[in-house]
């Protein structure tokens, strides 16, 4: 094995994950990028270049695919892994419920195994707030239980961190698994953000479309919940900050210190409902967004925000931006993507 010279981070060409590359580079470490493009573009690897100022490496794999994962384990020194690669759609883990099992947990388990075969023992997970269903309490602290999934998505997040705390149990491997609350806005370059093949079903990309003029109107999921306007509640954090926080724990991975599989929450600590969210939108680009209320979405959790006290003791790291920044880089990044989408759609026809 020669020198491990990179992180890999698998999904990297995904939402978070080219957004934690930037992080990464400009912190000076070197990025392997793994993925198989299902759904995100190769285009963003150049753009993470044009930002960090010199571009990742990228290799197309699929990590369900052991041969090929073990073939990326063997070309490349890795010092650690940062695993984002997975499918996310929480209504399409419904229908396809075997599709989200083999592709999330079949990767992990091979990029895993790669890892205690080739001797990497640093290894950061992205996991969700999902874990916790409807809390008992409010903020929700780490220590909560972790409830019964609501969706086969929510289920591989919940299979992955005991799949993780066994493997850590085992060998000398060391994960730190981050539950990401609502990841929203983008890079202030607009050069990347989220930017996922098909239609956008999370609110934030839902309600930049309808300011854009490329969907009519917003459907508010119930406005019946048993909050101060009726509508659900979530903890929505900028991907910078996301990122940032991998960065961070990833440091303290390489540093050996802590437990050997250690979670934490990851938002900002505060609530905000569908309509405010709606009206903060309005404040702020001045673009109001139409609006119906229809039913609750089923699997919806009422209202849920983050108690952010351990990683902040832990690891020193706390959100930096508000939600205005989240909505003015949201708003930014949904009007570049107007001008890069018809390239992108007459593909390599022209
Ligand atoms: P994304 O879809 O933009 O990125 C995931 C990337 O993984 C994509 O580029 C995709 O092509 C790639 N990928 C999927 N399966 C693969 C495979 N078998 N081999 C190689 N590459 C594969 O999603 P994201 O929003 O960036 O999410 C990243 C991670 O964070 C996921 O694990 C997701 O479940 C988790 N997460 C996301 C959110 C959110 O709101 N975005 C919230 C909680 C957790
Ligand atoms: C969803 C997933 C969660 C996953 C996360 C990231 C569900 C139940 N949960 O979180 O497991 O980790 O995405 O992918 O799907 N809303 C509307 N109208 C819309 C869209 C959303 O009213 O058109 C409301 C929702 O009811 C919710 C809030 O906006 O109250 C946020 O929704 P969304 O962005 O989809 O995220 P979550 O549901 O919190």
């Amino acid at each position: 094995m020669g020198e491990r010279n990179y992180i890999l981070v698998t999904g990297g060409a995904g939402y978070i994950g080219s957004h934690t590359a930037v992080e990464l580079m400009a912190s000076g470490f070197d990025v392997l990028v793994a993925d198989n493009l299902s759904n995100s573009h190769e285009e963003v690897i150049g753009r993470i270049g044009e930002i960090a100022g010199r571009t990742p490496v990228f290799e197309k794999v699929d990590l369900c695919d052991k041969a090929s994962t073990d073939a990326l384990f063997d070309a490349y020194g890795i010092s650690a892994v940062i695993h984002f690669a997975a499918l996310k759609a929480v209504g399409e883990s419904v229908e396809q419920p075997l599709r989200y099992y083999r592709n999330n947990l079949l990767s992990l388990i091979n990029v895993l195994g790669a890892c205690g075969r080739t001797g990497v023992e640093s290894f950061v997970f992205s996991s969700s707030c999902t874990v916790y269903g409807q809390p008992d309490s409010l903020p929700v602290g780490e220590t909560a239980p972790v409830k019964e999934a609501e969706s086969p998505y929510g289920s591989t997040k919940k299979m992955s961190e005991e799949i993780l705390a066994d493997a850590t149990r085992q060998n000398t491997l060391r994960a730190v698994s981050l539950r990401y609350f609502n990841p929203v806005g983008a890079h202030h370059s607009a050069l990347i953000g989220e930017y996922p093949i098909g239609k956008p079903s999370n609110l934030m990309p839902v309600i930049t479309r309808v300011a854009a003029g490329k969907l009519p109107g917003l459907e508010v999921f119930g406005d019946d919940y048993p909050t101060p306007d009726g509508t659900c509640i979530r903890d929505y954090i900028h991907v910078m900050d996301v990122a940032a926080a991998h960065v961070v724990a990833l440091e303290r991975l390489l540093k050996r210190e802590g437990q050997p599989f250690e979670v934490y929450n990851l938002g900002t600590g505060k609530g905000h409902s569908v309509l405010e969210m709606v009206h903060a939108f309005r404040d702020r680009t001045g673009v109001d967004i139409a609006y119906t209320i229809g039913p609750r979405r089923p699997g919806d959790i009422e209202q849920v925000w983050a108690d952010v006290g351990k990683i902040r003791k832990v690891m020193g790291w706390k959100a930096q931006y508000g939600l205005g920044e989240m909505i003015d880089t949201a708003w930014q990044w949904e009007q570049a993507l107007e001008t890069l989408e018809p390239g992108i759609s007459r593909g390599g026809g022209e």
